[in-house]
């Protein structure tokens, strides 16, 4: 096992999928943050983008994964609002003090959203609690199995050199 830990969040299954993909390459445990927000339907959908936009920290179900054996910490998150992701603010702030000395990366499910935004928003948001991340991808949910694929092998060898 690495010393690598894979935590998400997904509401429509898509960052599931790219976080145990993600785990398999890495060799790494790979655990849920629940949503316990309803995010079913339209309202469900407006309500998401509203809570992202704002900065809300919403409810969660924490995974209680064992962080003091994680020296890589990879956030997988779906981008709402061409940001952070409500239950993630959560989890980050749940636990700010375990994650000192840490290296947190971040991959991303979206539309297209540059990984750039989803990196400055997590930078500057989190700058005291994760610093600078290791690596951000954000991968369209649409992506063709080959280039996706070579996008979360590319994510993974980041890590790995680390
Ligand atoms: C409320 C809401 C807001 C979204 N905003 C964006 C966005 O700003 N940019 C983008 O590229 N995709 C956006 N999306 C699309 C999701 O990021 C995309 O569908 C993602 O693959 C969902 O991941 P999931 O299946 O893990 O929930 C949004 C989706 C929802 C539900």
């Amino acid at each position: 096992m690495s010393d690598a830990l894979v935590l998400y969040v997904t509401r429509d299954g898509h960052s599931r999928a790219l976080a145990l993909d993600l785990g398999l390459l890495l060799g790494a445990e790979v655990r849920e943050i629940g949503d316990l927000v309803n995010r079913r339907g339209l309202f469900g959908w407006i309500k998401s983008g509203r809570q992202a936009a704002m900065r809300r920290a919403t409810p969660i179900r924490d995974p209680g994964a064992d962080l003091k054996a994680a020296r890589t910490l990879v956030l997988v998150q779906p981008v709402w609002a061409s940001a952070v992701c409500p239950p993630v603010r959560s989890w980050i702030r749940a636990h700010a003090k375990e994650l000192a000395g840490k290296r947190v990366a971040v991959l991303a499910s979206d539309f297209g959203a540059p990984s750039s935004v989803i990196r400055a928003k997590f930078e500057s948001e989190f700058r005291s609690e994760i610093g600078s991340l290791a690596a951000c991808e954000a991968i369209p949910q649409k992506e063709g199995d080959s280039l996706r694929r070579k996008r979360l092998e590319d994510f993974a060898a980041v890590l790995k050199r680390g």
